[in-house]
């Protein structure tokens, strides 16, 4: 959220909260595992292909960009989604790219010791049309930049790992909206659109330059054991915002940010309205959350 509507507290207020806004018996719309040893993580062991990030020319130093064979390695795992799907692998060091765009019945699965850190280099993130619900961006009536992951109209989807992290060096973006120079809207961490089955888990995401996790028009989305920290006085650095979704499960979550740890969303006020999508079957249940001057969980 972004709109002038927060509550001052003098102090930092950590709240643990159990909240149950709709509960369902399952919100796991994945199919059922060939072998019975995978039930625990069925996505990831049950993929036929998998690959290593190393394989397309990634070099792990922090210095030099990735974007490439970030793009290359999802470019050439793509044709198999239909064969079984594919895992990419990013070991540990740490990995510099701007954006790139998921494919369908593909897992990305961080090492533990796997940095992603986002490019700060503008050229390296594409535009992408203004979302429907929105009908502007929210930093500038101008385009925004596509989020450093990003996937559209796929089925299937896990990003996860050991708690690895994903870095979204926000600091540049964040010195940009103070000095109010934004003309195009800021980047997400993780942007799932028109999707079905998604599965977030076990990261830990840091300093995204807007919101971090933005599942929207998406269904059957598990999010799960996500530690996400930014600077209480980061600008619009929400944790999660399911947004127009059906069927979504958030739990086990750990939120430090400069805003709301989780917003429900349904598009931005008539732009939402007209839209007409809202957010439905919502379980949110145990969320650590730490932000000052925004909210545990909002709706809207
Ligand atoms: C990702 O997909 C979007 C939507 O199809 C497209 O506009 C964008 O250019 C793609 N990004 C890359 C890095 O290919
Ligand atoms: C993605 O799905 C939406 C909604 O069904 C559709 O309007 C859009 O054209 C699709 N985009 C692509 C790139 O297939
Ligand atoms: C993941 O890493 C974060 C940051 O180091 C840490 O706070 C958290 O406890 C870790 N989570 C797990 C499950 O190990
Ligand atoms: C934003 O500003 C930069 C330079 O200040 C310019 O190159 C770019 O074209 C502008 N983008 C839009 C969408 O207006
Ligand atoms: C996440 O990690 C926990 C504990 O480390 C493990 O039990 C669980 O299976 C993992 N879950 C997912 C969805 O990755």
């Amino acid at each position: 959220m972004d709109l002038p509507r927060k509550p001052t507290q003098a102090h930092v207020s950590a709240a643990v909260i159990l909240l149950a806004l709709v509960s369902l018996a399952t919100v796991d719309g994945r199919k059922p595992c060939p072998n019975s040893n995978c039930e625990e993580f069925p996505a990831i062991n049950c993929r036929k292909y998998s690959a290593v990030l190393t394989e397309f020319g990634a070099v792990g130093d922090g210095v030099t960009s990735n974007t490439h064979a970030f793009r290359q390695a999802i470019e050439h795992l793509k044709p198999l989604a239909a064969a079984g799907g594919a895992q990419l692998f990013v070991p540990a060091g740490k990995w510099l790219t701007g954006s790139f765009n998921l494919t369908s019945h593909f897992t990305l699965f961080l090492h533990k010791d796997a940095q992603i850190l986002a490019s700060q280099d503008e050229s390296e993130w594409p535009l992408v049309a203004i979302l429907p619900s929105y009908g502007r961006g929210r930093d500038a009536p101008g385009g925004r930049f596509s989020s450093l992951i990003y996937g559209t109209n796929l089925t299937d989807v896990v990003i996860t790992g050991n708690n690895g992290t994903i870095d979204g060096q926000g600091s540049y973006w964040w010195d940009k909206f103070h000095k109010n120079e934004l003309n195009v809207t800021r980047p997400y961490l993780i942007e799932i659109m028109y999707s079905d089955q998604i599965q977030i888990s076990n990261l830990t995401l840091v300093n995204s330059p807007s919101w971090f996790v933005h599942p929207i028009y998406s269904s059957n989305v598990i999010i799960q054991g996500l530690t996400i920290l930014a600077p209480i006085d980061s600008p619009n650095t929400d944790g999660i915002d399911p947004d127009s979704c059906t069927n979504t499960r958030i739990e086990d979550c750990f939120i430090v940010s400069g805003d709301d740890c989780i917003a429900v969303k349904s598009g931005w006020d008539q732009y939402g309205i007209r839209f007409g999508m809202p957010t439905e079957h919502l379980l949110i249940r145990r969320l650590t959350c730490i932000s000052p001057d925004s909210a545990g969980i909002a709706l809207g």
